[in-house]
């Protein structure tokens, strides 16, 4: 026998070490005997994973796959060539994009739709085949009744298949499959992660068919989640409800103090019902004054607690302009369509103390003021 032979074959006797964790299956195969097969197919830390956020969201199955868009990819996939997609007006930017391209490729036709309102949900096409939608939506944060837009749905073609992006709301203030929904889904990279530190996508369904035809597509397509982003994300999702708590309650005081200030001309919130959605995380929308908005990049680096970039709800707070962040791959005309200008303005909130959040955007707006040559109206104190 070989030195290098026996060296291939050495492994550690794991079975009697009942680690205090999962350890990282990092492995893309399994042996012949395993109730594993192949990590294209599934993995003990995605299975892991997969059964916290079923569990969370009360469904029967979940699926966990390498990031958000993958998700909402290989959900697009059950759409049949020359179907019919209908999507709401208001959505992440490259979300809409990622229709756009794909209804064009299969020949789908594409409806766009104002679902926020009875107008847009009087406009569903007699054909249609999936409706996807977020509520509460980036941007704006507005509401979409899910049993409503599941009722009106299904009476025109009970096959179709509505499909809510819950990123935003999470499973804990909002299930949309409670209210009708067929399919429920996630970018994980959120606040299921919450630590920037890893992406996910994650997808939800009670019917077992519907469960088959993804796991299938997943299988084939190769897009399920790593083994070791997965065993992160299963860590994050042990601190995910505190966190939540935090997010929520910093959000909740934040509310009417940018309500306050002389700098913001709007604040966008959630409708939280009680019913639908039971509460909110930290990520609002301002409106800036008109004057200001030449001036966003002072006000920008002047913040001494919130990060820029695309990163959002986690512990640390962040400041995005949708117009060239989230929804920069759309056309000027698609963002103005939408409403998307220069002065709307996407704030996170972390878990960083509520003080001093509350000081540092009152001395980054008075810092972008003072640009404009304007007095600040407010005592820093
Ligand atoms: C609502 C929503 N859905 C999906 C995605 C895409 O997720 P990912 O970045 O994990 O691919 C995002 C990303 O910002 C999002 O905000």
């Amino acid at each position: 026998m070989n030195i290098s032979t026996e060296m291939l074959h050495i492994r550690v006797d794991d079975r009697e070490a009942h680690p205090s964790v999962t350890p990282i299956y990092q492995c893309s195969a399994f042996s012949a005997d395993s109730a594993f097969f192949y990590s294209r197919k599934s993995n003990p830390n995605v299975t892991e994973l997969e059964q916290v956020v079923a569990a969370l969201e009360n469904s029967e199955y979940a699926l966990a796959y390498a990031t958000g868009m993958s998700a909402i990819y290989m959900v697009l996939e059950l759409l049949k060539p020359g179907g019919s997609l209908v999507i709401n007006k208001y959505i992440y930017g490259c979300s809409y994009k990622l229709f756009q391209r794909y209804a064009k490729r299969i020949g789908a036709q594409l409806t766009i739709l104002d679902l926020t309102t009875e107008d847009g949900l009087n406009k569903l096409p007699p054909e249609v085949d999936m409706v996807i939608f977020e509520t509460p939506t980036n941007p704006f944060l507005k509401d979409i009744d899910i049993h409503d837009v599941s009722e009106a749905v299904k009476k025109i073609n009970p096959q179709a298949l509505v499909v809510v992006d819950n990123t935003w709301a999470t499973p804990l203030f909002q299930k949309p499959l409670m209210f009708g929904a067929d399919i429920s889904l996630y970018s994980a990279t959120k606040y299921f992660s919450g630590h920037s530190d890893v992406m996910g996508g994650l997808v939800l369904v009670n019917d077992h068919e519907l469960y088959n035809r993804l796991l299938e597509g997943r299988f084939y397509s190769g897009s399920i989640l790593t083994p070791h982003s997965a065993w992160l994300l299963r860590r994050s999702m042990q601190t995910f409800s505190l966190r939540m708590e935090k997010h929520s309650s910093t959000t909740a005081v934040m509310l009417s103090y940018l309500q306050s200030l002389p700098f913001i001309e709007h604040v966008y919130f959630p409708n939280i019902d009680g019913k639908q959605l039971v509460g909110y995380g930290g990520i609002v929308f301002v409106d800036i004054r008109s004057d200001l908005v030449d001036h966003y990049k002072v006000f920008t680096s002047a913040l001494k607690w919130f990060g820029t970039g695309t990163g959002m709800a986690c512990v640390t707070s962040m400041v995005a302009q949708p117009f060239s962040g989230s929804h920069a791959s759309m056309s000027d005309q698609e963002k103005a369509e939408m409403g998307i200008g220069k002065g709307l303005v996407r704030l996170c909130f972390g878990l960083e103390d509520l003080e001093d959040l509350k000081e540092d955007l009152l001395q980054a707006f008075q810092t972008m003021e003072s640009r404009v040559g304007i007095e600040s109206v407010l005592d820093p104190a």
